[in-house]
């Protein structure tokens, strides 16, 4: 604090709902600033389990103030219901902002997203068909519809007039059969949004004058590192900016005004959809991961593919968002395991490789090499709960060497290391 930056460094899905969870308790101000609701993020509170999609998880803390910030992807009826299922359970959304640049998923976005996964000759992603990238390249085509646009009705409907044309000429060359009608797309757009108006407002300079008063102001990336529409496994990617530069741009605060990055790194890989994964374990151990780590998609409820942990991805990831230090999530999954693996390069063609390649291409043709690590026996869940108690000390020695290998590889420190999904499994070593 006063400005932390979480990022994933990994596919995505390393535990940043729980860790923003943890961190929020002393944060003024959490923010979401890019993807949309692709992402899902887990926290269990309270004895309660909640899955965020689009709203900061600062929300489960109350009294926070939470931020959609300008870099974010909207579906409104998303927000809407997460909104009304959160009222529904006692928590406020009272401080939830939205910023008035953030762009909207539209109902063609999400017919597109679908038929580009399908068409033939397509290289196939494995989206989660919520209309991401497509809503994106509008943005970057100077397409997209803004949350300010809703307070011009004119301008919106001139606007979609265009864009439907387009739009409908596209579905038309993919073969698909929806058509969209302008004058009934802004009529509908109005009326579903009329809810969110308040709350629609210049969160970039919000969030500065914040900072100004010295107020501490959470960033919650979603995805991770490999995700990252730059730096990611192109074209297996998403479509916005994961790493922490995306933050800056993304709520509209300054690199210099960021004082921490804080990388999150769950102690084996995982992947959802397609792509280049070296790690990746087809075997018995990978499906117990799976299975002992519940390692289906927050979002989709696919399977994900489980594989152990990778030090070039790690150490990349640290290098693309200057992370300088940690938190390690989901320990506990690898308890009871004989032998721990990580990778520390990676073969091709005979040749050792040090760091994580550039080139995609490359990347599919690699293995990696491992070095073995001892693994510690498992515990039961009262065993857990009487670790966290006595913190770091009281861990399983063979569990403290495989944290000090990721954070010397990583050159980070650790603040974090969950043991379990709950907001309490967790022992926090920051001074
Ligand atoms: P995110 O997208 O990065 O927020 O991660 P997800 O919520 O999609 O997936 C992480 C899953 O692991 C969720 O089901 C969490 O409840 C769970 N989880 C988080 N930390 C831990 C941990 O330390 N141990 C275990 N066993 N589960 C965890
Ligand atoms: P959180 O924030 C894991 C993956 C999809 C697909 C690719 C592109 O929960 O970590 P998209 O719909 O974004 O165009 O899909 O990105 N993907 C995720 N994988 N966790 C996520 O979010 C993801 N968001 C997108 O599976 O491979
Ligand atoms: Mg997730």
């Amino acid at each position: 604090m006063p400005a932390t930056v979480i990022v994933g460094t990994q596919w995505g899905d390393e535990g940043k709902g729980k860790v923003t969870d943890f961190y929020a308790s002393k944060a003024d101000y959490v923010v979401r600033f890019q993807g949309g609701n692709n992402a899902g993020h887990t926290i269990m509170a309270g004895g309660e389990v909640f899955k965020l999609h689009l709203i900061p998880s600062g929300i489960v803390q109350k009294n926070k103030t939470v931020v959609i910030g300008n870099g974010v992807v909207v579906d409104i009826d998303v927000l809407l219901n997460e909104m009304a299922e959160l009222e529904q359970r006692g928590f406020s959304t009272k401080n939830l902002l939205i910023s008035d640049k953030a762009n909207i998923i539209m109902p063609y976005h999400k017919v597109i997203d679908s038929l580009m996964e399908s068409g033939e000759g397509t290289i196939k992603i494995g989206t989660t068909g919520r209309g991401i990238g497509p809503c994106y390249s509008d943005k970057i085509s100077r397409l997209g519809v803004r949350f300010q646009d809703l307070n011009h009705p004119e301008f919106l409907s001139k606007r979609l007039a265009y864009i439907c044309r387009l739009k409908n000429r596209l579905i038309e060359s993919l073969g698909g059969k929806e058509r969209f009608d302008p004058m009934s797309m802004a009529d509908e757009l109005l009326k579903r949004s009329k809810p969110l108006v308040g709350r629609i407002t210049d969160t970039p300079l919000l969030l500065n004058q914040a900072l100004d008063q010295g107020k501490n102001v959470l960033l919650e990336g979603a995805q991770g590192t490999y995700l990252d529409i730059d730096h990611g496994t192109y074209p297996f990617v998403t479509s916005s900016n994961t790493t922490a530069g995306g933050a800056c741009t993304g709520a509209g605060v300054a690199p210099n005004r960021i004082d921490s990055i804080v990388g999150i790194v769950k102690a084996y890989t995982t992947r959802v959809g397609e792509g280049p994964f070296p790690t990746e374990l087809t075997d018995e151990v990978g499906r117990r991961i799976q299975d002992t780590g519940k390692e289906f998609g927050t979002t989709t409820n696919r399977p994900r593919r489980c594989g152990w942990l990778d030090m070039l991805v790690l150490r990349n990831a640290s290098r693309l968002s200057g992370i300088r230090s940690i938190a390690i999530t989901k320990i506990d999954v690898l308890s009871g395991l004989p032998e721990i693996k990580v990778a520390v390069a990676y073969k091709r063609q005979g040749k050792s490789i040090e760091e994580f390649p550039s080139d995609i291409h490359l990347l599919s043709e690699c293995t990696p090499v491992y070095r073995s690590i001892p693994g510690w026996p498992e515990h039961t869940k009262d065993q857990i709960v009487d670790m966290v108690r006595v913190g770091y000390d009281g861990l399983p020695k063979q569990m403290k060497e495989y944290i000090k290998f990721i954070a010397e590889g990583m050159k980070v420190k650790v603040d974090l290391v969950s043991l379990g999904p709950e907001r309490e499994m967790t022992i926090d070593l920051r001074a």
